[in-house]
Protein backbone atom coordinates (compact mmCIF):
# COMPACT_ATOMS: atom_id res chain seq x y z
CA UNK A 1 0.00 0.00 0.00
CA UNK A 2 1.20 3.40 -0.74
CA UNK A 3 1.16 6.13 1.79
CA UNK A 4 -2.23 7.13 1.57
CA UNK A 5 -3.31 3.47 1.63
CA UNK A 6 -3.95 2.73 -1.84
CA UNK A 7 -2.25 0.43 -3.89
CA UNK A 8 1.30 0.88 -5.36
CA UNK A 9 1.27 0.53 -9.51
CA UNK A 10 4.13 -0.32 -11.81
CA UNK A 11 5.79 2.61 -13.16
CA UNK A 12 5.40 1.89 -16.52
CA UNK A 13 4.23 -1.32 -18.73
CA UNK A 14 7.63 -2.36 -19.70
CA UNK A 15 8.70 -2.07 -15.71
CA UNK A 16 6.05 -4.99 -15.07
CA UNK A 17 6.90 -6.98 -17.96
CA UNK A 18 10.45 -7.14 -17.11
CA UNK A 19 9.78 -7.98 -13.49
CA UNK A 20 7.32 -10.75 -14.94
CA UNK A 21 9.95 -11.83 -17.18
CA UNK A 22 12.00 -11.97 -14.32
CA UNK A 23 9.82 -14.14 -12.41
CA UNK A 24 9.67 -16.58 -15.02
CA UNK A 25 13.32 -16.30 -16.15
CA UNK A 26 15.01 -18.47 -13.34
CA UNK A 27 17.57 -21.15 -12.65
CA UNK A 28 15.21 -23.27 -13.86
CA UNK A 29 15.39 -22.26 -17.45
CA UNK A 30 19.39 -22.28 -17.11
CA UNK A 31 19.68 -25.49 -15.85
CA UNK A 32 16.95 -27.45 -16.16
CA UNK A 33 15.22 -26.53 -19.49
CA UNK A 34 17.96 -27.70 -21.70
CA UNK A 35 18.75 -30.82 -19.84
CA UNK A 36 14.93 -31.93 -19.95
CA UNK A 37 14.82 -30.95 -23.67
CA UNK A 38 17.74 -33.21 -24.02
CA UNK A 39 16.91 -36.14 -21.85
CA UNK A 40 13.03 -36.34 -23.60
CA UNK A 41 13.73 -36.38 -27.08
CA UNK A 42 15.46 -33.49 -28.17
CA UNK A 43 13.81 -31.01 -30.59
CA UNK A 44 10.22 -33.31 -30.49
CA UNK A 45 10.00 -32.98 -27.07
CA UNK A 46 9.50 -29.12 -28.44
CA UNK A 47 6.07 -30.60 -29.37
CA UNK A 48 4.86 -31.32 -25.96
CA UNK A 49 6.62 -28.29 -24.65
CA UNK A 50 4.66 -26.24 -26.93
CA UNK A 51 1.54 -27.83 -26.39
CA UNK A 52 1.94 -27.57 -22.88
CA UNK A 53 2.33 -23.77 -23.60
CA UNK A 54 -0.47 -23.70 -25.35
CA UNK A 55 -3.05 -25.70 -23.49
CA UNK A 56 -1.97 -24.52 -20.22
CA UNK A 57 0.49 -21.58 -20.35
CA UNK A 58 -1.11 -19.06 -22.21
CA UNK A 59 -4.65 -19.33 -21.08
CA UNK A 60 -3.27 -20.03 -17.32
CA UNK A 61 -1.22 -16.64 -17.55
CA UNK A 62 -3.69 -14.98 -18.86
CA UNK A 63 -6.26 -16.03 -16.58
CA UNK A 64 -3.72 -15.56 -13.66
CA UNK A 65 -3.23 -12.08 -14.82
CA UNK A 66 -6.84 -11.44 -15.32
CA UNK A 67 -7.52 -12.76 -11.64
CA UNK A 68 -5.49 -10.22 -10.02
CA UNK A 69 -6.31 -7.67 -12.19
CA UNK A 70 -9.71 -7.56 -11.94
CA UNK A 71 -10.10 -7.99 -8.30
CA UNK A 72 -6.89 -5.88 -7.39
CA UNK A 73 -5.67 -7.73 -4.50
CA UNK A 74 -3.23 -10.42 -3.70
CA UNK A 75 -3.81 -14.03 -3.62
CA UNK A 76 -5.82 -14.67 -0.94
CA UNK A 77 -7.73 -11.72 -1.39
CA UNK A 78 -8.85 -11.68 -4.77
CA UNK A 79 -9.89 -15.54 -4.17
CA UNK A 80 -11.62 -14.44 -1.00
CA UNK A 81 -13.19 -11.68 -3.07
CA UNK A 82 -14.89 -14.30 -5.41
CA UNK A 83 -15.94 -16.73 -2.81
CA UNK A 84 -15.07 -16.34 0.55
CA UNK A 85 -15.03 -19.89 1.38
CA UNK A 86 -11.37 -20.19 -1.20
CA UNK A 87 -9.31 -17.91 0.86
CA UNK A 88 -7.62 -20.82 2.10
CA UNK A 89 -6.78 -21.61 -1.42
CA UNK A 90 -5.11 -18.16 -2.01
CA UNK A 91 -3.08 -18.32 1.34
CA UNK A 92 -2.06 -22.10 0.57
CA UNK A 93 -0.25 -21.19 -2.67
CA UNK A 94 2.21 -18.83 -1.86
CA UNK A 95 3.08 -20.54 1.31
CA UNK A 96 3.23 -24.07 -0.35
CA UNK A 97 5.86 -22.33 -2.88
CA UNK A 98 7.82 -20.84 -0.27
CA UNK A 99 7.65 -23.83 1.89
CA UNK A 100 8.58 -26.38 -1.50
CA UNK A 101 10.41 -23.80 -3.17
CA UNK A 102 11.93 -20.76 -2.40
CA UNK A 103 13.75 -22.14 0.99
CA UNK A 104 15.94 -24.23 -1.20
CA UNK A 105 15.85 -22.57 -4.43
CA UNK A 106 17.63 -19.42 -1.92
CA UNK A 107 20.13 -21.59 -1.20
CA UNK A 108 20.80 -22.82 -4.77
CA UNK A 109 21.54 -19.25 -5.36
CA UNK A 110 23.40 -18.91 -2.30
CA UNK A 111 25.94 -22.16 -3.91
CA UNK A 112 25.40 -19.63 -7.17
CA UNK A 113 27.18 -16.84 -5.64
CA UNK A 114 29.98 -19.07 -3.87
CA UNK A 115 30.92 -20.39 -7.22
CA UNK A 116 30.63 -16.57 -8.96
CA UNK A 117 33.81 -16.54 -6.62
CA UNK A 118 35.67 -19.21 -6.46
CA UNK A 119 35.12 -18.68 -10.69
CA UNK A 120 37.92 -15.95 -10.10
CA UNK A 121 40.55 -18.24 -9.35
CA UNK A 122 38.86 -21.87 -10.53
CA UNK A 123 38.89 -22.43 -6.87
CA UNK A 124 37.70 -25.69 -7.54
CA UNK A 125 40.39 -27.59 -8.38
CA UNK A 126 40.58 -30.57 -10.76
CA UNK A 127 38.30 -32.78 -9.21
CA UNK A 128 35.12 -30.65 -9.48
CA UNK A 129 32.62 -33.97 -8.20
CA UNK A 130 34.76 -34.37 -5.04
CA UNK A 131 35.01 -30.56 -4.41
CA UNK A 132 31.35 -29.52 -5.09
CA UNK A 133 30.24 -32.78 -3.03
CA UNK A 134 32.50 -33.28 -0.11
CA UNK A 135 34.54 -30.15 0.52
CA UNK A 136 32.01 -27.12 -0.44
CA UNK A 137 28.35 -28.95 0.66
CA UNK A 138 29.72 -31.89 3.18
CA UNK A 139 26.92 -33.93 1.73
CA UNK A 140 26.00 -36.76 3.80
CA UNK A 141 24.35 -38.29 0.78
CA UNK A 142 21.07 -39.52 3.22
CA UNK A 143 18.20 -37.74 3.76
CA UNK A 144 17.89 -38.94 7.11
CA UNK A 145 21.43 -37.88 8.26
CA UNK A 146 21.75 -34.46 9.11
CA UNK A 147 25.60 -33.93 9.06
CA UNK A 148 27.63 -30.75 10.20
CA UNK A 149 26.03 -27.12 9.46
CA UNK A 150 27.48 -25.33 6.79
CA UNK A 151 28.57 -21.95 7.72
CA UNK A 152 29.85 -20.61 4.68
CA UNK A 153 26.52 -22.19 2.77
CA UNK A 154 24.64 -20.53 5.70
CA UNK A 155 26.42 -17.01 5.41
CA UNK A 156 25.84 -16.69 1.44
CA UNK A 157 22.13 -17.42 2.26
CA UNK A 158 22.05 -14.67 4.36
CA UNK A 159 23.19 -12.45 2.01
CA UNK A 160 20.67 -13.94 -0.21
CA UNK A 161 17.64 -13.26 1.72
CA UNK A 162 19.35 -9.75 2.59
CA UNK A 163 19.60 -8.79 -1.22
CA UNK A 164 15.88 -10.05 -1.25
CA UNK A 165 14.74 -7.85 1.75
CA UNK A 166 16.48 -4.56 -0.19
CA UNK A 167 14.63 -5.32 -2.75
CA UNK A 168 11.62 -5.95 -1.81
CA UNK A 169 11.46 -3.53 1.41
CA UNK A 170 10.43 -0.61 -0.85
CA UNK A 171 7.03 -0.34 -3.18
CA UNK A 172 7.36 -2.36 -6.06
CA UNK A 173 7.58 0.54 -8.59
CA UNK A 174 10.86 1.81 -6.69
CA UNK A 175 12.21 -2.10 -5.80
CA UNK A 176 11.39 -4.76 -7.50
CA UNK A 177 10.74 -2.51 -10.53
CA UNK A 178 13.77 -0.66 -10.42
CA UNK A 179 16.39 -3.81 -10.18
CA UNK A 180 14.35 -5.89 -12.66
CA UNK A 181 15.02 -2.70 -14.93
CA UNK A 182 18.87 -3.70 -14.53
CA UNK A 183 18.75 -7.14 -14.22
CA UNK A 184 17.09 -8.07 -17.02
CA UNK A 185 19.25 -6.33 -19.64
CA UNK A 186 22.06 -7.55 -17.55
CA UNK A 187 20.85 -11.24 -17.77
CA UNK A 188 20.64 -11.30 -21.62
CA UNK A 189 24.05 -9.35 -22.17
CA UNK A 190 25.66 -12.04 -19.72
CA UNK A 191 23.64 -14.96 -22.14
CA UNK A 192 24.53 -13.63 -25.37
CA UNK A 193 28.59 -13.49 -24.07
CA UNK A 194 28.09 -17.22 -22.90
CA UNK A 195 26.39 -18.18 -26.26
CA UNK A 196 29.17 -16.41 -28.26
CA UNK A 197 31.67 -17.68 -26.55
CA UNK A 198 30.39 -21.65 -26.18
CA UNK A 199 29.65 -21.58 -30.14
CA UNK A 200 33.26 -20.92 -30.88
CA UNK A 201 34.08 -23.64 -29.13
CA UNK A 202 35.58 -27.15 -30.78
CA UNK A 203 32.76 -29.37 -31.23
CA UNK A 204 30.09 -27.40 -29.99
CA UNK A 205 27.78 -27.91 -32.71
CA UNK A 206 27.80 -31.51 -31.58
CA UNK A 207 26.48 -30.71 -28.26
CA UNK A 208 23.40 -28.48 -30.21
CA UNK A 209 22.76 -31.38 -32.19
CA UNK A 210 22.57 -33.49 -29.60
CA UNK A 211 20.52 -30.99 -27.09
CA UNK A 212 17.74 -30.67 -30.54
CA UNK A 213 18.12 -33.86 -32.53
CA UNK A 214 14.24 -35.19 -32.33
CA UNK A 215 13.64 -38.83 -30.90
CA UNK A 216 10.22 -38.92 -31.86
CA UNK A 217 9.69 -42.08 -30.51
CA UNK A 218 9.70 -40.50 -26.85
CA UNK A 219 7.01 -38.18 -27.20
CA UNK A 220 5.39 -40.86 -29.04
CA UNK A 221 2.08 -41.90 -26.52
CA UNK A 222 0.63 -44.59 -29.08
CA UNK A 223 3.92 -46.80 -29.38
CA UNK A 224 5.92 -45.79 -26.26
CA UNK A 225 4.06 -46.75 -22.50
CA UNK A 226 6.59 -44.27 -20.98
CA UNK A 227 6.05 -41.10 -23.08
CA UNK A 228 3.54 -39.97 -20.42
CA UNK A 229 6.09 -39.05 -18.17
CA UNK A 230 7.45 -36.82 -21.35
CA UNK A 231 4.31 -35.30 -21.13
CA UNK A 232 4.16 -34.58 -17.64
CA UNK A 233 7.13 -33.06 -17.98
CA UNK A 234 6.17 -30.63 -20.39
CA UNK A 235 3.96 -29.33 -17.86
CA UNK A 236 5.70 -29.15 -14.82
CA UNK A 237 8.43 -27.07 -16.96
CA UNK A 238 5.98 -24.96 -18.27
CA UNK A 239 4.43 -24.47 -15.14
CA UNK A 240 7.79 -23.86 -12.75
CA UNK A 241 9.22 -22.21 -15.30
CA UNK A 242 6.30 -19.52 -15.77
CA UNK A 243 5.73 -18.98 -12.36
CA UNK A 244 2.35 -20.81 -12.48
CA UNK A 245 0.45 -21.65 -9.98
CA UNK A 246 2.75 -19.45 -6.83
CA UNK A 247 0.44 -16.65 -6.87
CA UNK A 248 3.45 -14.77 -8.13
CA UNK A 249 1.45 -13.12 -11.49
CA UNK A 250 -1.73 -12.57 -9.67
CA UNK A 251 -0.18 -10.53 -7.05
CA UNK A 252 1.98 -8.76 -9.66
CA UNK A 253 -1.06 -7.88 -12.16
CA UNK A 254 -2.85 -6.69 -9.01
CA UNK A 255 -0.56 -3.21 -9.26
CA UNK A 256 -1.20 -2.95 -13.04
CA UNK A 257 -3.37 0.37 -13.91
CA UNK A 258 -6.92 -0.09 -14.80
CA UNK A 259 -6.47 -0.09 -18.84
CA UNK A 260 -4.18 -2.34 -19.94
CA UNK A 261 -3.05 -5.11 -22.35
CA UNK A 262 -3.40 -8.22 -20.43
CA UNK A 263 -3.44 -10.87 -23.48
CA UNK A 264 -0.54 -8.81 -24.35
CA UNK A 265 1.28 -8.65 -21.53
CA UNK A 266 0.36 -12.59 -20.75
CA UNK A 267 1.88 -13.58 -24.77
CA UNK A 268 5.18 -11.25 -24.29
CA UNK A 269 5.70 -13.24 -20.68
CA UNK A 270 5.33 -16.53 -22.13
CA UNK A 271 7.04 -15.62 -25.38
CA UNK A 272 10.26 -13.97 -23.62
CA UNK A 273 10.55 -16.87 -21.59
CA UNK A 274 10.37 -20.08 -23.89
CA UNK A 275 13.11 -18.04 -26.34
CA UNK A 276 15.24 -17.23 -23.52
CA UNK A 277 15.23 -21.10 -22.58
CA UNK A 278 16.06 -22.28 -25.84
CA UNK A 279 18.50 -19.66 -25.98
CA UNK A 280 20.53 -20.53 -22.85
CA UNK A 281 20.20 -24.05 -24.08
CA UNK A 282 23.12 -22.83 -26.89
CA UNK A 283 24.99 -21.86 -24.55
CA UNK A 284 24.34 -25.22 -22.27
CA UNK A 285 25.03 -28.04 -25.25
CA UNK A 286 27.45 -25.88 -26.70
CA UNK A 287 29.81 -26.44 -23.84
CA UNK A 288 28.76 -30.18 -23.05
CA UNK A 289 29.38 -30.57 -26.63
CA UNK A 290 33.37 -29.18 -26.09
CA UNK A 291 33.35 -31.05 -23.27
CA UNK A 292 32.57 -34.57 -24.90
CA UNK A 293 35.17 -33.11 -27.81
CA UNK A 294 37.57 -32.49 -25.09
CA UNK A 295 38.15 -35.49 -23.72
CA UNK A 296 37.02 -37.89 -26.75
CA UNK A 297 34.11 -38.97 -25.69
CA UNK A 298 30.27 -39.24 -26.95
CA UNK A 299 28.29 -36.13 -25.53
CA UNK A 300 25.46 -38.50 -23.83
CA UNK A 301 28.62 -38.98 -21.32
CA UNK A 302 28.82 -35.79 -20.48
CA UNK A 303 25.43 -34.04 -20.17
CA UNK A 304 23.66 -33.86 -17.41
CA UNK A 305 21.12 -31.38 -15.42
CA UNK A 306 20.46 -29.53 -12.72
CA UNK A 307 23.11 -28.84 -9.31
CA UNK A 308 25.02 -31.55 -11.42
CA UNK A 309 25.35 -29.92 -14.48
CA UNK A 310 25.82 -26.01 -13.01
CA UNK A 311 28.24 -27.18 -10.25
CA UNK A 312 29.98 -30.17 -11.39
CA UNK A 313 30.15 -30.53 -15.26
CA UNK A 314 30.28 -26.73 -16.17
CA UNK A 315 33.44 -26.03 -13.28
CA UNK A 316 35.45 -28.98 -15.14
CA UNK A 317 34.67 -27.42 -18.80
CA UNK A 318 35.51 -23.96 -17.56
CA UNK A 319 38.88 -25.13 -16.55
CA UNK A 320 39.59 -26.84 -20.09
CA UNK A 321 38.66 -23.62 -22.06
CA UNK A 322 40.85 -23.23 -24.39
CA UNK A 323 40.51 -19.17 -23.56
CA UNK A 324 43.63 -17.11 -22.03
CA UNK A 325 43.68 -16.98 -18.59
CA UNK A 326 41.72 -13.89 -16.99
CA UNK A 327 39.09 -15.05 -20.38
CA UNK A 328 38.66 -18.45 -19.09
CA UNK A 329 37.72 -17.46 -15.74
CA UNK A 330 35.38 -14.28 -16.87
CA UNK A 331 33.59 -17.21 -18.77
CA UNK A 332 32.93 -19.08 -15.24
CA UNK A 333 32.27 -15.30 -13.97
CA UNK A 334 29.43 -14.47 -16.57
CA UNK A 335 27.99 -18.01 -16.04
CA UNK A 336 27.30 -17.95 -12.30
CA UNK A 337 26.49 -14.27 -12.48
CA UNK A 338 23.55 -14.98 -14.36
CA UNK A 339 22.17 -17.66 -12.44
CA UNK A 340 22.55 -15.41 -9.44
CA UNK A 341 20.47 -12.67 -11.48
CA UNK A 342 18.06 -14.99 -12.83
CA UNK A 343 17.51 -16.58 -9.14
CA UNK A 344 17.11 -13.47 -7.25
CA UNK A 345 15.03 -11.76 -9.84
CA UNK A 346 12.60 -15.12 -9.37
CA UNK A 347 13.28 -15.03 -5.79
CA UNK A 348 11.43 -11.83 -4.86
CA UNK A 349 8.34 -12.45 -6.93
CA UNK A 350 7.45 -15.30 -4.44
CA UNK A 351 8.64 -12.94 -1.48
CA UNK A 352 6.39 -9.92 -2.70
CA UNK A 353 3.31 -12.75 -3.21
CA UNK A 354 3.55 -13.40 0.33
CA UNK A 355 4.47 -9.47 1.47
CA UNK A 356 1.33 -8.31 -0.21
CA UNK A 357 -1.15 -10.95 0.84
CA UNK A 358 -0.23 -10.20 4.25
CA UNK A 359 -0.23 -6.37 4.28
CA UNK A 360 -3.29 -6.73 2.38
CA UNK A 361 -4.68 -8.82 5.38
CA UNK A 362 -3.96 -6.88 8.44
CA UNK A 363 -3.07 -3.44 6.89
CA UNK A 364 0.19 -3.44 8.78
CA UNK A 365 3.21 -1.47 7.51
CA UNK A 366 4.87 -3.25 4.23
CA UNK A 367 8.85 -3.00 5.97
CA UNK A 368 7.85 -5.04 8.79
CA UNK A 369 6.01 -7.97 6.99
CA UNK A 370 9.23 -7.97 4.65
CA UNK A 371 11.80 -8.27 7.31
CA UNK A 372 9.39 -10.73 9.54
CA UNK A 373 9.43 -12.56 5.99
CA UNK A 374 13.02 -12.33 4.79
CA UNK A 375 13.90 -13.54 8.45
CA UNK A 376 11.55 -16.54 8.48
CA UNK A 377 12.94 -17.27 4.78
CA UNK A 378 16.33 -18.03 5.88
CA UNK A 379 15.36 -20.06 8.63
CA UNK A 380 13.55 -21.98 6.35
CA UNK A 381 15.84 -22.64 4.63
CA UNK A 382 18.77 -23.56 7.23
CA UNK A 383 16.87 -27.17 6.20
CA UNK A 384 18.90 -26.89 3.39
CA UNK A 385 22.47 -26.43 4.70
CA UNK A 386 22.85 -28.96 6.91
CA UNK A 387 24.63 -32.27 4.99
CA UNK A 388 21.23 -33.29 4.38
CA UNK A 389 20.18 -30.82 2.54
CA UNK A 390 20.57 -32.00 -1.45
CA UNK A 391 19.17 -35.30 -0.43
CA UNK A 392 16.22 -33.61 0.95
CA UNK A 393 15.99 -31.04 -2.38
CA UNK A 394 15.75 -34.59 -4.43
CA UNK A 395 12.38 -35.55 -2.15
CA UNK A 396 10.69 -31.88 -2.30
CA UNK A 397 11.04 -31.47 -6.06
CA UNK A 398 8.36 -33.19 -7.15
CA UNK A 399 5.72 -32.38 -5.12
CA UNK A 400 6.65 -28.32 -5.81
CA UNK A 401 6.30 -29.61 -9.49
CA UNK A 402 2.47 -30.96 -8.28
CA UNK A 403 2.04 -28.48 -5.93
CA UNK A 404 1.97 -26.18 -9.09
CA UNK A 405 -0.36 -28.07 -11.00
CA UNK A 406 -2.46 -28.50 -8.49
CA UNK A 407 -2.64 -24.83 -8.02
CA UNK A 408 -3.37 -24.44 -11.39
CA UNK A 409 -6.39 -26.61 -11.76
CA UNK A 410 -8.03 -24.87 -8.26
CA UNK A 411 -7.32 -21.40 -10.27
CA UNK A 412 -9.32 -22.66 -13.25
CA UNK A 413 -11.85 -24.28 -10.85
CA UNK A 414 -11.97 -20.67 -9.58
CA UNK A 415 -12.29 -18.46 -12.03
CA UNK A 416 -13.50 -20.66 -15.36
CA UNK A 417 -16.46 -22.13 -12.93
CA UNK A 418 -17.18 -19.71 -9.80
CA UNK A 419 -16.80 -16.17 -10.86
CA UNK A 420 -17.10 -17.62 -14.89
CA UNK A 421 -14.38 -17.61 -17.71
CA UNK A 422 -17.11 -15.13 -19.57
CA UNK A 423 -16.76 -12.63 -16.86
CA UNK A 424 -13.28 -12.98 -16.90
CA UNK A 425 -13.21 -12.33 -20.50
CA UNK A 426 -15.36 -9.58 -20.17
CA UNK A 427 -12.77 -7.91 -17.47
CA UNK A 428 -9.70 -8.66 -20.14
CA UNK A 429 -11.76 -7.26 -23.13
CA UNK A 430 -13.25 -4.13 -21.36
CA UNK A 431 -9.15 -2.92 -19.76
CA UNK A 432 -8.43 -2.49 -23.62
CA UNK A 433 -5.17 -4.49 -25.35
CA UNK A 434 -5.54 -7.13 -27.42
CA UNK A 435 -8.97 -8.74 -27.75
CA UNK A 436 -9.44 -12.08 -25.91
CA UNK A 437 -11.44 -14.05 -28.15
CA UNK A 438 -14.20 -16.62 -27.30
CA UNK A 439 -12.47 -19.77 -27.25
CA UNK A 440 -10.36 -18.96 -24.39
CA UNK A 441 -13.38 -19.73 -21.95
CA UNK A 442 -13.46 -22.95 -23.62
CA UNK A 443 -9.75 -24.00 -22.94
CA UNK A 444 -10.26 -22.73 -19.55
CA UNK A 445 -13.75 -24.19 -18.52
CA UNK A 446 -12.56 -27.99 -20.46
CA UNK A 447 -9.22 -28.42 -21.78
CA UNK A 448 -6.75 -26.86 -19.36
CA UNK A 449 -8.41 -28.40 -15.80
CA UNK A 450 -9.41 -32.08 -17.98
CA UNK A 451 -4.97 -32.14 -18.81
CA UNK A 452 -3.96 -31.07 -15.53
CA UNK A 453 -6.36 -34.01 -14.08
CA UNK A 454 -4.66 -36.37 -15.96
CA UNK A 455 -1.48 -34.89 -15.21
CA UNK A 456 -2.21 -34.91 -11.42
CA UNK A 457 -3.22 -38.40 -11.67
CA UNK A 458 -0.57 -39.64 -13.52
CA UNK A 459 2.08 -38.63 -11.54
CA UNK A 460 0.24 -39.64 -7.84
CA UNK A 461 0.21 -42.78 -9.46
CA UNK A 462 3.09 -43.18 -9.84
CA UNK A 463 4.40 -41.99 -7.03
CA UNK A 464 2.30 -44.97 -5.29
CA UNK A 465 3.54 -47.38 -7.82
CA UNK A 466 7.45 -46.09 -6.49
CA UNK A 467 6.24 -46.31 -2.51
CA UNK A 468 5.22 -50.15 -2.95
CA UNK A 469 8.17 -51.39 -5.35
CA UNK A 470 10.43 -50.05 -2.16
CA UNK A 471 12.39 -47.50 -4.83
CA UNK A 472 11.36 -44.57 -2.80
CA UNK A 473 11.84 -43.67 0.95
CA UNK A 474 8.36 -43.92 2.23
CA UNK A 475 9.34 -42.39 5.37
CA UNK A 476 11.51 -39.12 3.98
CA UNK A 477 8.66 -38.70 1.76
CA UNK A 478 6.20 -38.25 4.39
CA UNK A 479 8.29 -36.30 6.34
CA UNK A 480 9.45 -33.66 3.86
CA UNK A 481 6.55 -34.00 1.46
CA UNK A 482 3.60 -35.09 2.50
CA UNK A 483 4.10 -33.15 6.35
CA UNK A 484 5.05 -30.06 4.37
CA UNK A 485 1.82 -30.03 1.84
CA UNK A 486 -0.29 -30.33 5.36
CA UNK A 487 1.31 -28.03 7.71
CA UNK A 488 1.06 -24.71 4.89
CA UNK A 489 -2.79 -26.04 4.29
CA UNK A 490 -3.23 -25.74 8.68
CA UNK A 491 -1.19 -22.66 8.59
CA UNK A 492 -3.06 -21.42 5.26
CA UNK A 493 -6.47 -22.48 7.10
CA UNK A 494 -5.39 -20.51 10.58
CA UNK A 495 -5.28 -17.03 8.72
CA UNK A 496 -8.55 -17.46 7.27
CA UNK A 497 -9.60 -16.87 11.03
CA UNK A 498 -8.79 -13.37 10.78
CA UNK A 499 -10.46 -10.45 9.41
CA UNK A 500 -9.16 -8.50 6.82
CA UNK A 501 -7.98 -4.95 7.12
CA UNK A 502 -10.06 -1.78 6.09
CA UNK A 503 -7.88 -0.36 3.57
CA UNK A 504 -8.10 -3.55 1.23
CA UNK A 505 -11.52 -3.13 0.21
CA UNK A 506 -12.51 -0.16 -1.70
CA UNK A 507 -16.32 1.09 -0.79
CA UNK A 508 -18.18 -1.20 -2.58
CA UNK A 509 -16.36 -4.77 -1.42
CA UNK A 510 -18.07 -3.09 2.18
CA UNK A 511 -20.13 -6.67 2.48
CA UNK A 512 -17.15 -8.69 2.47
CA UNK A 513 -15.56 -7.27 5.73
CA UNK A 514 -18.84 -8.51 7.51
N1 LIG B 1 10.22 -19.35 -12.75
C1 LIG B 1 11.24 -19.70 -11.80
C2 LIG B 1 12.30 -20.53 -12.48
O1 LIG B 1 12.08 -21.03 -13.59
O2 LIG B 1 13.38 -20.72 -11.92
C3 LIG B 1 10.58 -20.46 -10.70
C4 LIG B 1 10.56 -19.76 -9.38
C5 LIG B 1 11.28 -20.27 -8.34
C6 LIG B 1 9.84 -18.61 -9.17
C7 LIG B 1 11.31 -19.66 -7.13
C8 LIG B 1 9.86 -17.98 -7.93
C9 LIG B 1 10.60 -18.52 -6.93
F1 LIG B 1 10.65 -17.92 -5.75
Amino acid sequence: MGDKGERALWGSRLGFLLAAIGSAVGLGNIWRFSYTVYDNGGGAFLIPYFTALLVAGIPLMILEYALGHSQKGSTPLAFFKISKKWEVVGWWLPMVATVAVLFFYAVVIAWCLDYFVFSFSLGWGDDTAKFFVNHYLKASGDSSVMGGFNVRVAASTAIVWFVCWLICYREVNHGIEKACLVFMPLLLILTSVLVVAALRLDGSMDGIKMYLKPDFHKINLFSNPDAWKVWTAAFGQIFFSLSLGFGIMITYASYLPKKTDIVGNAVWTCIANSAYSIFTGLAVFGVLGFMAHAKGVGVADVASGGGKLAFIVYPTAISKLPFDAPWRNLFGVAFFLALVVAGISSAISLVEALVCALTDKFGISRGGVVTFLCVAGFLGSMTYVTGAGSSIMDIVNPYADQALVLGGLLECILVAWIMKAAVARKHVNDSGGVHLPKIWEFVVKYITPTVLIIILSLSATNLVKQFYSGKANVAAHVMFGIRGIAITALFAWGLTMFKWHRKSHKPEDEHLLT
